[in-house]
């Protein structure tokens, strides 16, 4: 069998992020905003999978953001976005999203079990344990106040759909947040499992990622606090006989000269900028997650503008292959990339960024 994308090789990894949800990762009004139609994501997947990229990963959302745009407003569901894009691909690693609040471990074990053979072992998992009050409550839940009891019942969530997956026989479930009776997980995914990403900030999300994640999600906003950040976040998994591999969020405005970067990068993320929708964002962002650091705000707010807090990688292929070296440096194992328009604009990146990684030796 052969092996999965995300788990085998030690290139940099290199992968998309929220092209199933509308305007990608840029709050911007400009009419290149990226339209998250099925069949710009096939065609952007199949693009992506031609030139050897790694994984694609998807935002699961259930209300957007609000503003003139309703950034995140249209969004396809995670599940069947990856089954659709792991049937019309050959090699990339295609993740769900999934919220532990949401969908029942049940459903998911099977779901997951489901779109692992329709890819042949390359689909992924984000678990996201919940943060995003007002999406609770559309979803008429309540959100727990405390980390505590939100990854208690993410890590019961877990541990359900792990049973599911390795129990051959049927079982009975007694938990504090489930219960189920003469229940069977079959089939189990290709591997016996699926590399489990996950984007936790605070002290209880980060046990619960080395507890259970190959690969960690954090923001890169000051490199020297991330090259600490990750070096302790894998003593952490060490210390428990667990290898986490930590990745970040890139924004990407590739361009000839530095000067066109820039210009369309004031384009889209100054003179454009949704910026009721950015207010939203950085609102919600800091009220209930603890991913970014809270004293970079008025860094970050521009950074959410340009790319949803991503990294930016603004300039010309030169600048941008620089770029992506210095994340590698700080020992983070890859990155996602976002476009204001990513089918129309990742051409130009593999063809000019993609042969200086190679040539620098990290793909
Ligand atoms: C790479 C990445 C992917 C994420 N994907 C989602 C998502 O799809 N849906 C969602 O509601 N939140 C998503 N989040 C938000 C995180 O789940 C949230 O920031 C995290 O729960 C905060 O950490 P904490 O729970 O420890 O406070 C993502 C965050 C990052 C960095």
């Amino acid at each position: 069998m052969p092996h999965h994308p995300m788990l085998s090789g030690d290139r940099f990894r290199l992968g998309t992020f929220s092209t199933n949800c509308s305007s990608g990762m840029t709050p911007t009004k400009v009419p290149e905003r990226w339209n998250n139609s099925w069949d710009n994501n096939l065609k952007l997947a199949q693009m992506l999978d031609e030139a050897g990229i790694d994984f694609m990963l998807p935002i699961a959302r259930w209300i957007g953001y609000g503003g003139e745009t309703d950034f995140h407003g249209g969004v396809l569901e995670t599940m069947t976005w990856a089954a659709g894009l792991l049937a019309a691909t050959k090699n990339i690693a295609v993740f769900a999203t999934i919220h532990t609040a949401a969908n029942h471990p049940v459903v998911v074990a099977k779901q997951m079990a489901t779109i692992d053979q329709i890819g042949h072992g390359r689909a992924g998992l984000n678990i996201v344990a919940g943060w995003n009050k007002p999406e609770y409550e559309a979803l008429g839940l309540t959100l727990p106040d405390d980390h505590e009891t939100r990854y208690a019942y993410a890590q019961e969530w877990f541990d359900l759909i792990r049973k599911l997956w390795t129990s051959k026989e049927h079982f009975d479930w007694d938990g504090k947040y489930f219960k189920a009776t003469n229940v069977k997980g079959d089939p189990a995914p290709v591997r016996g499992s699926v590399p489990i990403i996950n984007a936790a900030g605070s002290p209880q999300g980060r046990e619960f990622a080395t507890d259970n994640a190959n690969f960690l999600f954090t923001p890169a906003i000051d490199l020297d606090r991330s090259k600490a950040e990750i070096a302790e976040l894998k003593a952490q998994a060490k210390a428990k006989g667990r290898d986490v591999n930590v990745l970040t969020f890139s924004h990407v405005i590739c361009r000839p000269t530095e000067a066109e970067a820039k210009a369309f990068a004031d384009y889209t993320a100054v003179q454009n900028a949704d910026t009721d929708a950015v207010d939203n964002l950085v609102r919600l962002q800091f009220a209930h997650a603890h991913s970014f650091p809270h004293d970079l705000l008025a860094q970050i707010k521009h950074l959410f503008a340009l790319g949803h807090g991503g990294f930016p990688l603004i300039g010309t292929p030169d600048q941008v292959a620089e770029g992506i070296l210095k994340l590698h440096a700080a020992g983070f194992a890859g990155t996602t990339l976002s476009f204001v328009d990513y089918v129309g604009e990742f051409p130009y990146f593999r063809d000019t960024v993609l042969p200086r990684l190679e040539a620098a030796g990290i793909r």
